[in-house]
C-alpha cells in the first residue's frame, strides 16, 4: 500500500455567527487520510462542511473567531510535518456539556504561526482549484502571465521566458485549444470551462504532492463537467497525481474517486473504498449515501434538463446540539427496532469491513 501523504485527526473547524449569536460547528470531528496517487471524494450535501475542511487543510481559515484543532499530518520525502503544530496556544474553546459557551483567540499570533506553517506548501506543495474558475483568476493579468509568475516563483525558474515555455506545455497538458497564442489571452475572453482548464494547468505547475479539487465541475454546462471530469481523469493517469476531490454531486465522485468520504453535518457519515461503498451487493450502506445515491438524475432527466431530485428536508443546523444521529429527521431507513436509539444516541463510527466504516445504528 502507497504512502498515506495527508492525514487528517479529530479535525474541527468552529465559527461564530453574529446574526444567530452562535457557534456553527462546521467540520465537527473529521478524520481521513489520503494515500500517494488516490483520490479521495468528499461528497455531501451544500453546507455539510466540506469546503471549510478542505480551507483548514491550506491554513484559510483566517476569520476572527474561527478556530481549528486536531492534526493535518502532510508526509513528503519521509518527513511529516503537522500543518496545525502549536495552533492550540493561540485559541482555546470553553465547553459545557459538548456545548461551545466561549472561545478565545490570539488573531495576530494564530495567523502569523499559520502563515509559517503554510509557507512553501499552501500553492506549491499543496494546490487548490475551485468552483467559479473565472473570479478566481486575476481578471488585469493575461492567462500566460499568471501560469508563468506561479512557477517562477514556486519552481525557482528565474528566466520568463522558459516560466511561459513551461506554462504553454501545461496549457497543452490541459488541452487548450491552441496553446501558445491562449498565453496572451485575458481571463474574460475564455468560456468558463476554459477558465477552469488554466486553473487546473496553473494549480499543477507546480507540481504538487496534493491537489484539492473544490466542486471542480460545479456552475459549467453539463457538458462541460463532463470534459473536465475526463481531463481530471487522464491527468491523474498521465501524472499520478493525488486527489482530495470535494463535490455534491455524486456523478462526479462515481467517476473520479478511489476511496470516498461521506459527510453530513458537519461529520463524516460513512468512509471507505468506492467499489466497496458502491457494490450494489453490499449489504450495507449509509441512510445517507443512499439517498444521495437516488437523487443522481437518469441521462433522460439530465437531457430534459430536470431539476436534481433532491433528498427530502433540510441539512441540519451545526449549532443545535443533537442527542441522536444527525440524519434522523430526513431518514427513512430507521426502523422501529432502532429508531428510539437513532433519536437519542449519536452513533460511533465502526468498522463494517476492510477499512469501510459507517456511522449508523443499522450497521451494529
Ligand atoms: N467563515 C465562515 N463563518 C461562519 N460560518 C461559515 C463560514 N464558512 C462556512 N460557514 C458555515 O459552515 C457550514 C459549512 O460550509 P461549507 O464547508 O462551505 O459547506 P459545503 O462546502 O459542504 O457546501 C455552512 O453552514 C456555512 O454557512
Ligand atoms: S442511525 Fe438511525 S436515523 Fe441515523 S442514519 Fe442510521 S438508521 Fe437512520
Ligand atoms: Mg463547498
Amino acid at each position: 500500500m502507497s504512502e498515506e501523504i495527508l492525514k487528517v485527526e479529530d479535525l474541527r473547524t468552529y465559527f461564530y455567527s453574529y446574526t444567530k449569536e452562535a457557534f456553527i460547528r462546521s467540520v465537527d470531528s473529521v478524520s481521513f487520510s489520503i494515500r500517494k496517487g488516490e483520490v479521495l471524494g468528499i461528497v455531501g450535501e451544500s453546507g455539510c462542511g466540506k469546503s471549510v475542511a478542505a480551507q483548514s487543510i491550506l491554513g484559510l481559515i483566517t476569520d476572527g473567531p474561527g478556530i481549528i484543532s486536531g492534526n493535518i499530518f502532510l508526509t513528503r520525502n519521509d518527513k511529516t510535518v503537522n500543518l496545525l503544530d502549536g495552533l492550540s496556544d493561540y485559541a482555546s474553546i470553553r465547553t459545557k456539556r459538548k456545548a461551545i459557551l466561549e472561545i478565545s483567540k490570539d488573531i495576530s499570533g494564530w495567523l502569523k504561526r499559520s502563515e509559517s506553517l503554510m509557507k512553501g506548501i499552501r500553492g506549491k506543495v499543496i494546490s487548490m482549484i475551485f468552483q467559479n474558475p473565472k473570479s478566481a483568476l486575476n481578471p488585469f493579468i493575461t492567462v500566460g502571465d499568471q501560469i508563468s509568475e506561479s512557477i517562477m516563483l514556486h519552481k525557482g525558474i528565474q528566466a520568463k521566458k522558459e516560466a511561459m515555455a513551461i506554462a504553454s506545455k501545461w496549457l497543452e497538458r490541459v488541452q487548450i485549444d491552441s496553446p501558445s497564442m491562449r498565453l496572451y489571452d485575458y481571463p474574460h475572453g475564455l468560456s468558463g470551462g476554459m477558465c477552469q482548464r488554466v486553473m487546473i494547468a496553473m494549480a499543477l505547475s507546480s507540481e504538487p504532492s496534493l491537489l484539492i479539487a473544490d466542486e471542480p465541475t460545479t456552475g459549467l454546462d453539463v457538458t462541460i463537467q463532463t470534459k473536465i471530469v475526463e481531463l481530471l481523469k487522464k491527468l491523474r493517469e498521465e501524472l499520478a497525481l493525488t486527489i482530495l476531490l470535494i463535490t455534491h454531486d455524486m456523478n462526479v465522485i462515481m467517476q473520479l474517486a478511489d476511496r470516498i468520504a461521506v459527510m453530513y453535518g458537519g461529520r463524516i457519515v460513512e468512509y471507505g473504498l468506492k467499489k466497496e461503498i458502491m457494490d450494489s451487493n453490499s449489504f450495507i450502506r449509509h441512510p445517507y449515501t443512499i439517498a444521495l445515491l437516488n437523487s443522481i438524475p437518469t441521462i433522460g432527466e439530465i437531457k430534459a434538463k430536470e431539476r436534481l431530485r433532491a433528498i427530502k428536508g433540510d441539512v441540519p443546523d451545526t449549532i443545535t446540539l443533537y442527542r441522536g444521529c444527525r440524519f434522523y429527521e430526513r431518514c427513512t431507513l430507521k426502523n422501529d427496532r432502532i429508531k428510539k436509539r437513532c433519536k437519542e444516541a449519536e452513533p460511533e463510527m465502526i468498522e463494517i469491513g476492510t477499512g469501510h466504516y459507517m456511522r449508523c445504528w443499522l450497521a451494529e
